[in-house]
């Protein structure tokens, strides 16, 4: 849809938000947005799904989900206006049901830079546990940066 893809080229192209999920920070132009949201909607060991309150505000996904292994890769971003009303928190508890029942996964897992505070609060607050830090493990195009690894169990 229309809306859909003004919301995610926004953030594709929103330099904070480039920073934080550790992409190349660029200009993607539309078409280099069509064919990242293309890859991530065909990519079978993926779920890629746009968030909507209210309208189109943000996406998660779960990359690497691996049958054998039982688990997945969580990723989420929100647009500014929607964050801080819940509906992250919201949208996580919706995707990891599907994970839990769609997809009979037993774990999830994420990576987030140990400066993002607010990602690290909400995913403690939803009972993800460190599983380790990668001291100067990514590189943001200036400085080095520390990333957390956590996980969570699905019971
Ligand atoms: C990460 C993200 C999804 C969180 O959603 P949100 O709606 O902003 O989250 P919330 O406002 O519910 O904040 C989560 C918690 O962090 C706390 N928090 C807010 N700002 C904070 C800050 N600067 N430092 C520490 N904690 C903070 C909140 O108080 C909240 O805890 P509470 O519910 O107990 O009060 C959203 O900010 C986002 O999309 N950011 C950009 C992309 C991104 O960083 N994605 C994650 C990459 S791994």
């Amino acid at each position: 849809m229309k809306g859909d893809f003004t919301v995610l080229s926004g953030l594709r192209n929103d330099a904070a938000v480039q920073r934080q999920l550790m992409i190349e920070p660029r200009k993607y132009s539309p078409a280099q947005v069509r064919a990242w949201i293309r890859r991530r909607t065909t990519d079978s060991s993926g779920v890629f799904l746009v968030v909507d309150s209210g309208g189109p505000c943000g996406f998660v996904q779960l990359t690497r989900v691996d049958r054998g292994r039982v688990t997945a890769d969580l990723g989420i971003c929100l647009a500014r206006g929607a964050r801080g009303k819940g509906i992250a928190a919201k949208a996580m508890g919706l995707l990891e049901m599907h994970a839990k029942k769609k997809l009979r996964c037993k774990k999830l897992t994420l990576r987030v830079l140990r400066v993002n505070h607010r990602a690290i609060a909400l995913y403690r607050k939803l009972k993800f546990k460190i599983l380790e830090i990668k001291r100067r493990h990514h590189f943001d195009g200036a400085h080095w940066r520390d990333v957390v690894f956590m996980e969570k169990a699905l019971r």
